[in-house]
């Protein structure tokens, strides 16, 4: 089972909207599937799926004594996608107890599925990002925005230093340096990571370690949302490059994503935007991600998808160039709308889309299974 938390420093950049369209597209693709609503407080997930008021759900399970967690678990109309509403009476997850959340962790670590979605609140409240360090893949989504962007930044920052908090043990030196370091904060912020753990691997050695063994697992996918041109796939450099340097952080990049006007008509119409219009070029991204994950949960144990971030970036780069091509050709189909030829050429060309995805989807099924083969010893 793999956890994939979505978060975000800054509200509405589009996490919602991504994890119910992400969750529904896994549970198309045949994986078993639970969407949880943890926005406690905000909770609208539910709209996204295009529920009116669902009832149940984490509220309850909290409140209640005997309430089971599978009884806040409810089956939905999508194909092997079971939903987790979360509970707009409930005080936020800023409010959370520590018992309380241990009581959620412990649940949803014990989920039965193949992918558990989590959509979480925006901030960096500790409680926010110790659900996002329940996965090592966490998915951070950002906007082109300059804020979001920092924002973005800061809540990597904090899943940092709360992966150094759990890794050293507590009244350890290096959980005493820490300390210290926090008590002053401006001594904190000017401090890089690398620098700091230089200075732990001299005092504490073995926390030192212990810390390593967390981070080098801990890789983080960045999910640019919301572009409206190529060249806005450019705006990611910055944040990456400061994540190697005062973070000692190499995240990858999971895709891009257009700012897409039908979402608003699919919000309004109730239906999520993946079943509203498969073939448009938000619902593509869409598709586009949930096939990089699939393909990454086959390759968890080994090299990741791509044999350096660096891949990725150029992957997102090619990926924004190309969604625009096919935003002009949404727009060439409005201007000759009517026209029998243009309107025959253009079901052409959705149909090669939809026959290439389909062709994407065997090869790495394939794939996987030549994988699997080769891990029992078969040599081709
Ligand atoms: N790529 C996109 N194209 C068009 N509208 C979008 C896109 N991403 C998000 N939105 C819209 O932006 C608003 C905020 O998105 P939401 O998912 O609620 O953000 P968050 O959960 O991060 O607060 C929603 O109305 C949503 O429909
Ligand atoms: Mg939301």
């Amino acid at each position: 089972m793999q956890i994939l938390p979505i978060a975000s420093g800054k509200g509405g950049v589009g996490k919602s909207l991504i994890a119910a369209n992400l969750a529904i597209a896994l549970g198309q693709a045949g994986k078993r599937t639970v969407l949880v609503d943890l926005d406690l407080g905000g909770s609208n997930l539910h709209l996204m799926l295009g529920m009116r008021s669902p009832g149940g759900g984490i509220g309850p399970f909290l409140g209640k004594r005997r309430m089971r967690f599978e009884d806040a678990v409810l089956d939905t109309e999508y194909p092997n996608l079971r939903f987790v509403p979360g509970d707009a009476e409930i005080p936020g997850l800023a409010n959370l107890g520590a018992g309380q959340k241990r009581k959620l962790v412990n649940r949803i670590a014990k989920i039965e599925a193949e992918f558990v979605v989590l959509d979480l609140g925006a901030g960096t409240n500790y409680n926010i990002v110790d659900f996002f360090l329940m996965g090592s893949h966490g998915i951070i989504i950002t906007t082109p925005t300059p804020t979001a962007i920092v924002n973005a930044y800061l809540f990597l920052k904090n899943a940092v230093f709360r992966l150094m908090h759990n890794a050293f043990p507590p009244k350890s030196p290096a959980a005493n340096y820490l300390n210290d370091l926090r008590k002053d904060s401006s001594t904190l912020s000017r401090l890089s990571v690398p620098g700091l753990l230089a200075e732990v691997g001299k005092i504490d050695p073995q926390s030192y370690e212990a810390y390593r063994a967390k981070a080098g697992r801990f890789v983080p996918r960045i999910i640019l949302n919301m572009l409206e041109d190529p060249q806005d796939a450019d705006k990611l450099g910055r944040l990456r490059s400061s994540c190697r340097q005062y973070l000692d952080l190499d995240p990858e990049h999971l895709g891009i994503i257009y700012r897409d006007d039908l979402q608003d008509k699919a919000l309004a119409s109730r239906i999520p935007l993946i079943r509203y219009k498969p073939g448009s070029v938000l619902a593509q991204a869409i598709y586009r991600i949930a096939d990089k994950l699939i393909q990454l949960q086959h390759e968890e144990t080994g090299p990741l998808l791509y044999d350096s971030t660096d891949d990725s970036f150029a992957e997102a780069e090619a990926e924004a160039e190309t969604d625009f091509n096919t935003k002009l050709e949404y727009v060439s189909e409005l201007l000759h709308s009517g026209t029998l030829t243009t309107g025959d050429l253009i079901e052409t060309i959705k149909n090669q889309q939809i026959e290439i995805s389909q062709l994407r989807k065997q090869n790495m099924l394939y794939k996987s299974k030549l994988v699997r083969a080769m891990s029992q010893g078969f040599k081709p």
